[in-house]
């Protein structure tokens, strides 16, 4: 794995943000798998710069965010999909018929999750995801479990995400307590992958990626399997190595 230490966010943001246009500079219509929460959010804001710059042009790139909640109007402030569009979308020129989300309000989840895997494949496959990890080691919604669960699919989240994400809810209460997640076969299909983490808490999970035990008990571990990889870290989440 390529391991990046950085002292700061707002470098990886730099770092992130060139990394993700690199891609879309060497393949116009690339297909960047993407994710939502605190970590992606300098790297988008570069990649906006980028764009604003006339440096990268999105108009033929595609789209696939990793998750969504469930039984949560994509209208809401706290839908991964107002997440994507107040944080890059609105802000470059992807057509917005090139922008897939997962559907948590989906009549038929599994129906919805297969005719992902679906759209997926259509697309050509994932050129880069871009991933954030979660402090118990999760990648999407992919929580810690016994098992790894290959193709995109429903989840209950696990208290200690509930926790996590409650920062940006008004009470834990209105957080939702199920989502839809691309699978670890979804995320391991991708060509390239750029993970990203910042912060103290992430150090232990950083820690067991790199070093530990390729297990479903961390998710992220099992990107040791992955030919291409890249970590970008500032030195808290590194702290641990
Ligand atoms: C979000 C996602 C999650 C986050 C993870 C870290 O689409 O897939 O796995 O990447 O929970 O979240 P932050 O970046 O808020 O620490």
């Amino acid at each position: 794995m390529n391991v990046l230490i950085y002292d700061t966010e707002e470098q990886i943001g730099i770092a992130a943000g060139n990394y993700m246009c690199g891609q879309v500079l060497a393949k116009s219509n690339s297909v960047l798998g993407l994710a939502t929460g605190s970590t992606p959010l300098k790297p988008y804001n570069h990649m906006i710069q980028l764009y604003q710059q006339g440096a990268v042009d999105f108009s033929q790139v595609t789209t696939f965010n990793l998750d969504e909640y469930c039984k949560l109007d994509v209208k809401d402030e706290n839908s991964y999909h107002s997440f994507m569009h107040k944080n890059l979308f609105d802000h470059i020129n992807i057509p917005e018929e090139n922008i897939h989300f997962l559907n948590g309000n989906a009549e038929d989840l599994e129906t919805e999750c297969a005719a992902y895997e679906e759209r997926i494949k259509a697309a050509g496959g994932i050129d880069i995801q871009l991933l954030g990890i979660g402090s118990n080691g999760h990648i999407a919604f992919n929580e810690p479990s016994d098992s790894f669960q290959r193709w995109s699919h429903v989840v209950a989240l696990k208290e200690s995400t509930i926790q996590d994400n409650s920062r940006f809810f008004k009470s834990i209460n209105e957080v939702p307590t199920h989502a839809v997640t691309m699978g670890i076969g979804s995320i391991m299909q991708a060509k390239r992958i750029l993970i990203i983490a910042l912060g103290e808490n992430k150090a232990k999970a950083i820690k067991q990626l790199i070093d530990g035990h390729v297990t479903p008990a961390c998710p992220a571990s099992v990107l040791q399997f992955h030919t291409d990889v890249t970590l970008m870290l500032d030195k808290a989440a590194a702290s641990l190595l």
